[in-house]
């Protein structure tokens, strides 16, 4: 791989202090080949003890040391973050902006022609190595470029090469993806605690059965419709289960909930 110097962060936030973690953990870059800027000094100093990388408390002295430049502020901050970084980049230097509805032309349009810049959507299981994680590439960045982001992420969980014109997808799906479920969680343990189980029992069932349904498809790579059919005996408990589920309509509220988010996160772009 032909990218050598540092990775920097520019926001050592909740999704920079997993990406490291993650990076560290998968040996992919050791804490020296890393450098981060922020401009709290408690969360500097907070990342620089928890995971022995360098925060810097100026962004620019983070980029000059760079060749992957991840910037990991919240959006509305991106605007200033851009404007202080565009003279100093250059387009041997990759650009990779985790910021929700940020497109990859904006950022060429700020930082100027043909740096390569890569946008990412992450997912909060990012926090424990689990993340579902979409990758496009902008209009300078190459496949190498698009292959080390995708080595990067890889670091904290599954990636998928997508078109950019499906990032709000992305961002409705896999993005507020973890919040449906953990209504649907949340609803699993009430019923389970209405019918005579102890929250805690409630609880622990209904994340092994999730995580376990979730793992069968991973391991089984089976349709999930097939292996729904595995588990539904005729005139059984769970094709009782299912008719109540199809009768107030989960697929359509699911479906309804997707489009929604991909409406708003179209208006909020
Ligand atoms: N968390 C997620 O699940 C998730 C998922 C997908 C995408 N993202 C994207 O990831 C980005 C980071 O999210 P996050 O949750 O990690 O946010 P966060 O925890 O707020 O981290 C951002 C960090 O950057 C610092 N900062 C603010 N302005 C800065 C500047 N001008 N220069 C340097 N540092 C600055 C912030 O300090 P202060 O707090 O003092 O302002 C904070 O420590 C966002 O753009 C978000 O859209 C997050």
């Amino acid at each position: 791989m032909a990218f050598l110097k540092k990775l920097a962060f520019i926001g050592a936030g909740n999704m920079s202090e997993a990406l490291i973690q993650g990076i560290l953990r998968a040996s992919l870059l050791k804490a020296d080949e890393i450098i981060a800027s922020d401009v709290s000094q408690d969360r500097a100093a907070y990342i620089q003890q928890k995971t022995g990388v360098a925060v810097l408390p100026e962004n620019t002295q983070a980029v000059k040391q760079a060749e992957t430049i991840i910037l990991a502020v919240k959006p509305q901050a991106m605007n200033g973050v851009l404007e202080e970084l565009a003279k100093l980049l250059s387009p041997d230097q990759l650009i990779i902006s985790i910021a929700a509805g940020i497109k990859t032309e904006t950022i060429e349009k700020q930082i100027g022609i043909n740096k390569p810049v890569i946008r990412v959507m992450p997912n909060t299981p990012a926090m424990v190595g689990c993340s579902a994680t979409a990758i496009c590439k902008g209009k300078y960045a190459s496949d190498e470029h698009l292959q080390w982001a995708v080595k990067i992420f890889e670091a904290v969980g599954y990636v998928a090469v997508v078109n950019e014109n499906l990032m709000d997808t992305v961002t409705a799906l896999s993005g507020s993806g973890p919040a449906y479920i953990f209504t649907v969680i949340e609803s699993l343990i009430d019923a389970g605690v209405e019918l005579g189980l102890t929250r805690d029992i409630a609880s622990g069932l209904t994340i092994q059965t999730v995580k376990g349904a979730a793992r069968m498809m991973e391991e089984t790579k089976e349709h999930p419709a097939i292996l729904k059919n595995r588990v539904t005996s005729p005139g059984g408990t769970t094709a009782a289960g299912l008719h109540a589920l199809e009768k107030n309509g989960l697929r359509h509220a699911m479906i309804e909930a997707v489009t929604a988010a991909k409406n708003r996160a179209k208006e909020l772009g």
